[in-house]
């Protein structure tokens, strides 16, 4: 039996999904994430175009279907009217967990005064977590910096599944209680 994690990642792009440019996202995310658990884990890796029904149908596919606790979508989060990513999520979700997209965009005005235009938020479906990140791969490491150490607890907390992260690289808190 597979003990492995599928983590789904998604990469939202009208422009990247059409070859227009090659994606940047899913290697980006990947990266993180190979630093970052220690847990087995494997990708479920989807490129798509800032549809928000094909973005609906991904993340449902990926949590009721391929069983991901942890979806992490990158792209489409920004004020321009393609972006459908964080209404996407929301579509799909039972609850919004906002200190996330707090936390995000406070951690990201360090780097970049634009922070404030990406509406990313997370999102329960189930037992499974959805995180927002902007499409930029250095966004989604500055981001993902910023509020990985409190996933692995999140996950505890939604009865998903343990993960277990790479101190040297991202230490995860979880309450000693
Ligand atoms: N957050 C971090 N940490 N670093 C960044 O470079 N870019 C911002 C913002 N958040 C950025 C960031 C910019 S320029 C935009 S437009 C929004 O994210 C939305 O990006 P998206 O439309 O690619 O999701």
């Amino acid at each position: 039996m597979s003990t492995s994690v599928p983590i789904g990642l998604l990469s939202v792009s009208d422009r990247a999904s059409a070859g227009e440019y090659s994606d940047a996202g899913l290697p980006g995310l990947k990266d993180w994430l190979g630093k970052a658990l220690i847990t087995p884990w494997h990708a479920i890796e989807v490129l798509i175009p800032d549809q928000q029904v094909v973005i609906e149908e991904t993340l449902i596919k990926m949590i009721d279907v391929q069983h991901c606790p942890l979806v992490l979508t990158t792209g489409g989060t920004g004020p321009a009217p393609r972006d459908v990513t964080p209404e996407a999520t929301e579509a799909v979700a039972d609850r919004i967990l906002s200190g996330f997209g707090e936390q995000m965009r406070q951690a990201s005005l360090q780097y970049t005064p634009t922070a404030i235009l990406s509406r990313q938020i997370a999102a329960s479906r189930g037992t499974s977590l959805i995180i927002n990140l902007p499409g930029k791969p250095k966004a989604i490491a500055e981001n993902l910096d910023a509020v990985f150490a409190a996933v692995p607890y999140c996950l505890d907390l939604l009865g998903a599944v343990r993960l277990e992260t790479d101190p040297q690289f991202i230490s995860s808190f979880r309450p000693s209680s």
